[in-house]
């Protein structure tokens, strides 16, 4: 049998799960009152209802409550996602002492409040994205970044967890005045899981690798009534988004090391990840030189004579964000206003959420201003720019999220963009001022229309509009002669070594290290802080940054889980057929010929490989290195190829190592010598040995015979020339 919190396949007598120590014997929870029944039970012992479907989950269909855009998200690219590694946060919400509650209620009347809690739940899962995998007789486990992986599933899952607690704290409140207490609790973990089978019901089969799916449920039995407990590897991914108090290690069943625990307490003061490097110390800015006097020449331009708009595009963790930073912390310098709206990642379903940081900007509201105060001072502000403002003011408050018409449509509608027009130049046609929209790829909808409206507005005003935004993004305003694209490319080697230094020190037994960190990076700087940041956290390095010793000699640089999580969101962005390509790809290596590929592939000789190589190549995943004698292509990233290798099952991978040893053998066979020790690794890579062993012999040999050669060769001239 399963075990069904961790899913781990237990002995056929087992009593506890042998992974994660869950007693298996009273854990099947009634799926109408959620009293715990013996396995083997057919009914329940409480309340009569059927148990045929228990044993972890009720009846309940995920797919009825999952969004129609992520249902058809994963059922498209189902198989390119099942039999995956993947980087999740799951999370467990039950309700405490539900028997308690079923008895007083009734089993009807339990049924319809538990209802409500699914869907209140449903909703805050969704809302971030999660998918619900399993319905356990009282509460819900939820994946935040499985099947379809997301770089920041942790700040997803925690997000959930609360905007769900809040709407549950608001039901509980209308339950008490009947006299009844409703609480929930809920616990988050993070690690990796291997997606299996995905079933048309969206239920998805997995493994938990690392205790990661049972040490969740852990942290949800050991959360108090009404809280949110994190495991340490959740809080140290949301560490500054969220504010989480210690609450101490705790032992847990099964794992012999205590597990330090964080309550979540709310969301903290941190917006982007570029916060939190701040939090930790921004690396010194090293090139950029170049970039940062081209925006001063164009923020010139805006300045005398008419707006202009610009552009940042590049991969993330290029450098986007700091750039910006660096151009608009000078601009502040000089007296410059600047107004900055922040994207969040999951703030692309979020209706007006981006326009609504930059209102909060323009009427210089706080966080915690509250509702009558905002209203006073939109009013008043807006009356002071136009008399004409005042039919204005509802929707303004609307669009703050504190409307009192309720309706606040998905799509920016004409009275808003009239008015965003009009507002956007009263505040900016008398005095310069810079505009910036960072991480503009993840701007909802609606605010996506309006700063439509601004870039088109802009031209008569002094305001220098600045977007950064990943490649995928490609915004309705680019264009026009007031318009101008900056392609940011990842660092120069020059560059990327003199951020190592600062970031390692320059101690000699960093040497090697440093190599392997810039061979590995290939110059992004968040990938490097990222490596380092990993390394240090491991011990494997000693002191402090900019001032490391290495403690212990390096076998493998570890993937940061934050790079492996942020590359698979990636690459899960692409379509079935490009990612099976990738993956393809990744086993053969980093740089690989165009027959080879065809061959491995099966991909034969339509065009279908041509069609996918294309995607790849204009997504940026590929660039073709040679066209002769024939095309050859690299990863652009080493670290792509490295995530779109280590996310696949042993399994698959071994299979793909056969098939490249066997299409070698076939396409080099004019020069197999050369290739022996490759087909030799593949070979050994797929678990055939006798066949490895039997190419490195061959490899050996040639060796042998090179030096021979070498030798061979090096003699001649000692030799007296013959007929001289
Ligand atoms: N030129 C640079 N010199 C030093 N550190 C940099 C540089 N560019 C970026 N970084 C650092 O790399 C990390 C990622 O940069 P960021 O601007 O957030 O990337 P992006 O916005 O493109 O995703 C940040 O911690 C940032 O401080
Ligand atoms: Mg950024």
């Amino acid at each position: 049998m399963r075990c069904p919190h961790c899913r781990h396949e237990t002995r056929e007598r087992a009593r506890f799960c042998g992974t994660c120590g869950a007693s298996l014997e009273s854990s099947v929870s009634c799926p109408r009152c959620a009293t715990i029944n013996p396995l083997g039970q057919k009914f329940c012992d409480a309340c009569g209802e059927s148990l045929a479907s228990a044993g972890g989950a009720s009846e309940r269909d995920a797919r009825a409550y999952t969004p129609r855009h992520l249902v058809e998200r994963i059922l498209t690219t189902r198989s390119a996602l099942e039999g995956e590694r993947k980087q999740v946060s799951v999370l467990f919400a039950d309700v405490v002492d539900s028997m308690r509650l079923a008895e007083r209620l009734g089993a009807e009347e339990w049924h319809r409040v538990l209802d409500r809690i699914f869907a209140i739940l449903s909703a805050g899962i969704h809302r971030f994205e999660g998918t619900i995998n399993q319905f356990t007789g009282d509460g819900v486990m939820a994946l935040f970044g499985a099947p379809v992986a997301h770089e920041d599933h942790a700040r997803r899952a925690c997000h959930a967890a609360l905007s769900a607690m809040s709407e549950l704290h608001a039901y509980a409140g209308a339950l008490r005045a009947r006299g009844l207490e409703l609480s929930v609790r809920m616990g988050i973990n993070s690690g990796e899981v291997v997606v299996g089978k995905i079933g048309d019901d969206l239920r998805m089969d997995y493994t938990a690798q690392g205790y990661c799916v049972g040490i969740a449920a852990r942290m949800q039995q050991l959360a108090a009534a009404g809280t949110v407990l994190l495991t340490e590897s959740t809080a140290q991914l949301v560490e500054g988004f969220f504010a989480l108090a210690d609450v101490g290690p705790r032992s847990i069943k099964g794992v012999s090391a205590e597990i330090r625990t964080f309550e979540l307490r709310g969301v903290g003061p941190r917006r982007t990840r570029l916060d939190g490097s701040a939090l930790r110390g921004l690396s010194r800015l090293i090139g950029r030189e170049t970039e940062l006097t081209w925006l001063d020449g164009i923020l010139t331009r805006s300045m005398e004579s008419t707006g202009q708009i610009v552009g940042v595009i590049g991969e993330a963790g290029v450098g986007k964000s700091r750039l910006c930073l660096e151009f608009i912390q000078r601009c502040r310098a000089r007296g410059i206003p600047v107004h900055e709206v922040h994207c969040p990642s999951h703030g692309a379903t979020v209706p007006w959420l981006a326009i609504r940081e930059l209102m909060r900007g323009y009427f210089g509201l706080a966080p915690d201003t509250a509702a009558d105060s905002i209203r006073r001072t939109v009013e008043q502000q807006l009356l002071a720019l136009d008399a004409g403002f005042a039919s204005a003011v509802p929707l303004v408050l609307e669009i703050l999220g504190i409307g009192d018409s309720g309706q606040r449509p998905a799509r920016a509608t004409p009275q808003a963009a009239t008015f965003m027009r009009r507002f956007f130049r009263l505040q900016s046609t008398s005095q310069p001022g810079v505009l910036f929209l960072d991480d503009a790829h993840w701007i909802d909808r609606a605010s996506d229309e309006l700063v439509q409206v601004i870039a088109a507005s802009v031209r008569g005003t002094q305001t220098l509009l600045l977007a950064n935004f990943r490649p995928e993004y490609k915004p309705a305003w680019i264009g026009g002669s007031h318009y101008h694209q900056l392609a940011l490319s990842p660092l120069g080697e020059e560059a990327s070594r003199e951020l190592v230094r600062d970031l390692l020190g320059s101690d000699g037994s960093l040497d090697e290290l440093s190599a392997r960190i810039l061979e590995r990076t290939g110059g992004s700087p968040f990938f490097t802080e990222e490596v380092v940041t990993a390394l240090a956290a491991s011990g494997s390095l000693l002191g402090e940054r900019g001032a490391y010793r290495l403690a212990t000699p390096i076998e493998g640089l570890a993937l940061p889980v934050t790079v492996q999580a942020l590359l698979a969101a990636r690459i899960d962005r692409l379509g079935e057929r490009a990612k099976d390509l990738l993956q393809v790809a990744a086993v053969i290596g980093k740089q690989f010929d165009e027959p080879l590929l065809r061959e491995v592939s099966g991909l034969g000789d339509g065009h279908d490989l041509d069609a996918v190589l294309g995607v790849l190549q204009d997504e940026e995943f590929f660039r073709l290195v040679t066209l002769s004698p024939k095309p050859e292509y690299a990863f652009k990233h080493p670290l792509v190829c490295e995530v779109a290798y280590l996310s696949q099952l042993g399994e698959r991978r071994a299979q793909v190592h056969a098939a490249v040893a066997t299409a070698l053998e076939k396409l080099r066979s004019d020069r197999l010598g050369e290739y022996a020790s490759l087909i030799a690794h593949h070979w050994e890579a797929s678990g055939m040995r006798f066949e490895a062993a039997r190419w490195k012999r061959r490899a050996a040999l040639r060796v042998a015979n090179i030096k021979v050669g070498v030798r061979g060769v090096r003699r001649r001239p000692a030799r007296p020339p013959e007929n001289g």
